[in-house]
């Protein structure tokens, strides 16, 4: 039984037999090896597992970021609200039998098809990645790129925003008694009841979550109608009907001139501004203002990594993707980085898939937690179980790898051997050339999934009957 079905929810991702190959000079790397994991909206779930086990490009598998011309999703499935994207993933690179600039032109329609069939899920997975330096554009201010992904992704939000907020404004009298007498979440039902959930009500949602005083939200919240633009009748009445059919296509960065938020004449691209700035201090960023207007190299580690978490929760994801966030970080700063995940997934309800290496930060993060090695996923369940009673022998050598601070060893303790070539796995159980308990059916057989309570291995050893017959 899935974590999902054990708590009553509807899995929010599924990803079933996923198998995801990269064609290289020296053969076929099968990266990941029919996977299968089920994904409770709301939790967090961690992935574990030594370098090269397939973490990555599971998420990158998720995300459709894997490198199209050597590598690619073979067979499986990543269902997602309903839908399964992995077809629609390949079908962006799978043009055969054109060669030249025929194939071009051929890869550039299917992925024009496959971004029309996607786009009613523009935004609702995104991704925190490693290394911020490189995952940040160093051409662009912070600005451009956090406004680029805003409207890109959800123009419709901005302008929902721009015309609630003159509607409010016509009623700006019952607006500041209001903020003189009820507190955040009152306004904000308020907004909702009268408006709706769009626009506006998010971005109270927003403030209201901000880690600050009752009192600072309140000015947040008047900052915000403020600055936005007072509409003219024409203005109002273009934004409306441009609504229904806003894909953030005429948003062009390079184009924008770098204007301070006072001077921008778009109502849309200053709305946008605001929301940027707006989301810098969500992610707890030390002076927005300036930072808003830095370029990526201006800026420390801890303040890219914000940068890239403001980007990845700007358009309200229902599930954020987090590789390795933190590994590039001095202590202090992860602390705060890992608080603002933890926060976005308990306040927000975004559902947080978290990859690392590093078991203590895995222990203070994770709800549950899969476990890869050698492409597949050999042990997931609650992360208690993890910690307390391990079942298979890989996550117990992972567990028996990190040294303790309270005892003193002669050598420290490493799983024996190394992660198998991806072109070349063992037969069996991929990891028995590594196992001190491979039985005989081990070198000959992969072990099938076995449900141990909340738990599911992979391991013959817990698959009734064998050990008896093979030891
Ligand atoms: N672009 C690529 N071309 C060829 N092989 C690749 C490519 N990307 C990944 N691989 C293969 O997939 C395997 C899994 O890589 P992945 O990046 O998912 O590892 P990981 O578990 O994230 O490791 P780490 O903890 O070091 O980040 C690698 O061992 C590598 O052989
Ligand atoms: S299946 Fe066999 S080799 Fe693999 S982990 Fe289990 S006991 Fe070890
Ligand atoms: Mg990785």
């Amino acid at each position: 039984m899935s974590n999902a079905e054990a708590q009553g929810t509807a899995p929010v991702l599924i990803l079933r037999d996923l198998q995801v190959d990269f064609f290289t000079a020296k053969g076929r790397a099968h990266a990941v090896r029919g996977l299968n994991i089920d994904v409770a909206k709301g939790e967090i779930l961690g992935i574990v597992g030594e370098s090269g086990s397939g973490k990555s490009v599971t998420a990158l598998s998720i995300m459709d970021l894997l490198p199209q011309r050597t590598g690619g999703i073979v067979s499986g499935s990543i269902v997602f609200d309903g839908s399964d994207l992995a077809p629609v993933y390949s079908s962006k690179y799978r043009v055969s039998g054109r060669k030249g600039r025929e194939k071009l032109r051929l890869r550039r329609f299917a992925a024009r098809r496959a971004e029309r069939k996607l786009a009613g899920h523009k935004g609702r997975i995104s991704m925190i990645f490693q290394d911020p330096m490189s995952s940040l554009d160093p051409l662009y201010q912070v600005d451009s790129q956090l406004l680029e992904s805003i409207l890109y992704n959800n123009e419709k939000f901005m302008i929902e925003r721009v015309i609630e907020k003159n509607s409010i404004m016509e009623r700006i009298g019952d607006f500041t008694i209001m903020l003189q007498q009820k507190n955040t979440e009152d306004i904000m039902e308020w907004v909702r009841s009268n408006y709706g959930e769009g626009g506006f009500h998010r971005e109270i949602f927003f403030i209201s979550n901000m880690s600050i005083s009752e009192s600072e939200k309140k000015i947040k919240i008047r900052r915000a109608l403020e600055y936005t633009r007072n509409l003219s009748p024409q203005e109002r009445k273009r934004l409306t009907e441009r609504l229904p059919k806003a894909n953030g296509r005429y948003f062009r960065p390079n184009n924008r001139k770098r204007l301070p938020i006072q001077g921008i004449g778009n109502p849309v691209i200053r709305e946008g501004m605001l929301f940027s700035l707006e989301l810098l201090e969500f992610v707890g960023m030390p002076n927005p203002e300036n930072v808003l207007t830095s370029y990526p190299h201006e800026l420390s580690g801890g303040m890219k990594q914000r940068v890239m978490v403001a980007l990845a929760v700007a358009n309200d994801p229902d599930i954020l993707i987090a590789d390795e966030p933190t590994t590039a970080l001095d202590v202090t700063t992860q602390y705060q980085v890992l608080y603002l995940i933890k926060s976005i997934n308990r306040k927000l309800k975004t559902t947080v898939i978290f990859i690392t290496h590093d078991l203590g930060v895995m222990a203070a993060m994770a709800d549950r937690i899969a476990v890869m090695y050698a492409g597949r996923v050999v042990e997931i369940g609650p992360a208690n179980h993890f910690f307390n009673d391990p079942l298979h022998p890989y996550t117990s050598g992972l567990l028996k790898s990190v040294p303790q601070y309270d005892e003193r060893v002669r050598k420290l303790y490493n799983i024996p051997g190394q992660v198998p070539d991806l072109r070349r796995l063992p037969t069996g159980c991929a990891f028995n050339p590594r196992c001190e308990h491979a039985m005989n059916i081990c070198r000959t057989e992969e072990p099938p999934d076995e449900s141990v309570g909340e738990r599911r291995v992979q391991c013959w050893l817990y698959s009734e009957g064998v050990q008896k017959n093979e030891r």
